[in-house]
């Protein structure tokens, strides 16, 4: 049985609330090449994934005492549109041709047109609809109907984990350039791309709307970052040895684009001349081919290299749990969080 992440009802009320706000843009141009690509993005981001950052940003809010209520799943969702955004940019920064088990939507974009003029189109297409994605996040929060002054603080920190995560992402494009990344600086990346983005900020957001004191953004923040990071390394981890059937992303997308992972800095490490030979032959070459992409996971497990981030997941886990049993949180919230740090981290797709 796959991991479900989201408690159900949690999940559908966040979902309804997307479908509403989607719903609320659906007109604003009436032709019909525009209203396919809006819906085309609306597919995208009701058909699929985990709704991590809502949860996350809903037990933040609980763990600080905020009742439940649909002011706080509406400010939740708005994060899922953040993200949908982002993934959308990502996908084509990273020339992925598939995402949640789909066809990318520039790939989808590109389909929509023929000649040697669709794969740019697709492009431009997904750089506008990420963006407009992003913009409607914006709003979405900003109308999500919680008092001014706790909107206010909760848009601040909103506005640094966009800063972050972007940041990131241009440090993982960099790390792609200036080659073999240490480890310490593949870890610098997935903080700022990953663990901030995907469970401090968006506790915190939950957090401050409720009106959270400092100690306990603090703590979220303790929790949030450790976990965050095991997500993120965990991740590495499914997208070389999972199967796309289990991430709905290609097993083979890391390995050739040569992305810089705590994964690869620790087996370009403990390589010995061969295998830092097969990894020069493989890692970040265009024509990787399905065995290729097996000898490399075989130079991953025979150093060690997975052995070792599966050491930092567990000790990560074991940080993030600690931060949180020594929180002031709401009882429920504290369970649900540690049920959720343990998916996050053991996690199959
Ligand atoms: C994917 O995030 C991007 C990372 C930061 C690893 P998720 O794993 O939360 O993606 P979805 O939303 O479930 O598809
Ligand atoms: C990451 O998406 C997207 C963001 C962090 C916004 P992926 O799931 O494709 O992960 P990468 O591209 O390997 O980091
Ligand atoms: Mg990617
Ligand atoms: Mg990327």
């Amino acid at each position: 049985m796959p991991v479900s992440f989201t408690q159900h009802s949690l999940g559908s009320r966040i979902d309804q609330q997307l479908s509403g706000f989607l719903d609320t843009w659906r007109a604003t141009v009436s032709d019909p090449d525009v209203e396919a690509a809006y819906r085309l993005l609306a597919d995208f981001v009701l058909g699929g994934g985990k709704r991590i950052r809502p949860q996350l940003c809903y037990w933040g809010w609980r763990g600080a005492g905020g009742e439940d209520c649909e002011e706080i799943i509406k400010a939740a969702a708005a994060l899922e549109l953040c993200h949908a955004g982002l993934l959308i940019h990502d996908d084509i920064m990273d020339g992925s041709a598939l995402r949640r088990g789909r066809v990318t939507v520039h790939k989808n974009l590109a389909g929509l047109h023929q000649g040697p003029g669709a794969e740019a189109f697709g492009q431009a297409g997904g750089i506008l609809l990420g963006t407009l994605s992003l913009a409607w996040s914006d709003a979405m929060l900003s109308s999500c109907g919680v008092e001014p002054p706790r909107l206010r603080a909760a848009h601040h920190i909103f506005d640094a984990m966009r800063t972050e995560v972007i940041s990131g992402q241009y440090l993982d494009m960099l790390a792609q350039l200036r080659s073999g990344a240490s480890v310490p600086e593949a870890l610098m990346v997935i903080r700022y791309k990953t663990a901030k983005y995907t469970v401090e900020r968006p506790l915190q957001i939950g957090g401050a709307l409720a009106g959270a004191p400092p100690e306990l953004l603090e703590s979220y923040s303790r929790f949030g970052v450790p976990l965050g990071e095991a997500f993120q390394l965990r991740d590495d981890v499914l997208s070389t040895f999972g199967t796309a059937a289990e991430t709905g992303k290609s097993a083979l997308d890391d390995l050739r684009e040569g992305k810089h992972t705590v994964l690869i800095a620790h087996a370009v490490r403990r390589a010995s001349p061969a295998q830092r030979a097969q990894l020069k032959r493989w890692h970040g070459n265009p024509e990787l081919t399905e065995e290729g992409a097996a000898e490399l996971r075989g130079v991953l497990l025979d150093t060690g290299a997975v052995a070792r981030v599966e050491e930092m997941i567990e000790q990560r886990v074991r940080e993030a749990v600690q931060a949180l049993a020594e929180a002031q949180i709401k009882p429920e919230a504290l369970s649900a969080l540690t049920v959720l740090a343990d998916r996050l981290a053991h996690r199959t797709k």
